[in-house]
C-alpha cells in the first residue's frame, strides 16, 4: 500500500460531453446538479473547478470505446498506464458495457495498462461477481482493479469498504 501520493507523469481524459470549466454558465449549471442540501459537495466541486481552471487537464471529446486504445497508446509513452472511470459505464447499453469489459481485459492481458473501474453494482456484473460481499444501499458501487473487485464504494465518494 503506498504511503504517499504516487507521482503522475501525464494524464488525459475522455468525455462524450465535457464541461468547460472556464465557462461560468456551464459551471453554474453543473452546480445545480448537486442536490440542494449537499453543501459540502458543492464546496468540493468549487474547489475542483478552481484547480482545473488553474491547471486545465487535457480532455478529448468523444466516446470512450472509440478513444481508449489511442489514449492508452499515447499515455504509455510517459510511464505505466492506469485507465480509471467512475459512474460512466452505466450510460452505455448492454452491448457497450460488454465491449468495454472485453476491451479493458484485453488491454490488461496485453500488459498495456491497469484498469480501475468504479461503477454501480449491476453495471459490470463480472467485476461484481468477484466481490466477497455484495453492494448495499449505501456502498452501492464496486471498485475493481483489472476486473477484480477490491472494495465497495459510495456513489459520491462518501465511503469505502475494502474487501
Ligand atoms: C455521472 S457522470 C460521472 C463523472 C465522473 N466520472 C464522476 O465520477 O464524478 C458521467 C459522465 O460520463 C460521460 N459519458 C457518458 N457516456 C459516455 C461515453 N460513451 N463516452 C465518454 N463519456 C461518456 C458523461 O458525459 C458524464 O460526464
Amino acid at each position: 500500500m503506498p504511503t504517499a501520493p504516487l507521482p503522475v507523469a501525464w494524464r488525459a481524459g475522455v468525455d462524450i460531453s465535457p464541461v468547460d470549466v472556464r465557462d461560468d454558465a456551464a459551471v453554474a449549471w453543473l452546480e445545480t446538479c448537486v442536490w440542494p442540501e449537499q453543501e459540502e459537495r458543492r464546496e468540493r466541486l468549487r474547489a475542483a473547478v478552481a484547480i482545473a481552471r488553474a491547471d486545465p487537464p487535457r480532455i478529448t471529446q468523444g466516446d470512450l470505446l472509440e478513444l481508449v486504445d489511442d489514449q492508452v497508446a499515447e499515455a504509455s509513452e510517459h510511464g505505466s498506464v492506469v485507465v480509471f472511470h467512475s459512474a460512466v459505464a452505466m450510460y452505455l447499453d448492454r452491448a457497450g458495457r460488454e465491449a468495454l469489459v472485453e476491451r479493458m481485459l484485453g488491454l490488461v492481458a496485453a500488459g498495456r495498462c491497469h484498469w480501475v473501474s468504479n461503477e454501480l453494482g449491476d453495471v459490470l456484473p463480472g467485476v461484481t461477481a468477484s466481490a466477497t460481499a455484495p453492494p448495499d444501499d449505501r456502498l452501492s458501487f464496486v471498485l475493481g482493479v483489472d476486473g477484480q473487485a477490491v472494495a465497495l464504494t459510495h456513489q459520491h465518494g462518501a465511503g469505502i469498504r475494502w474487501l
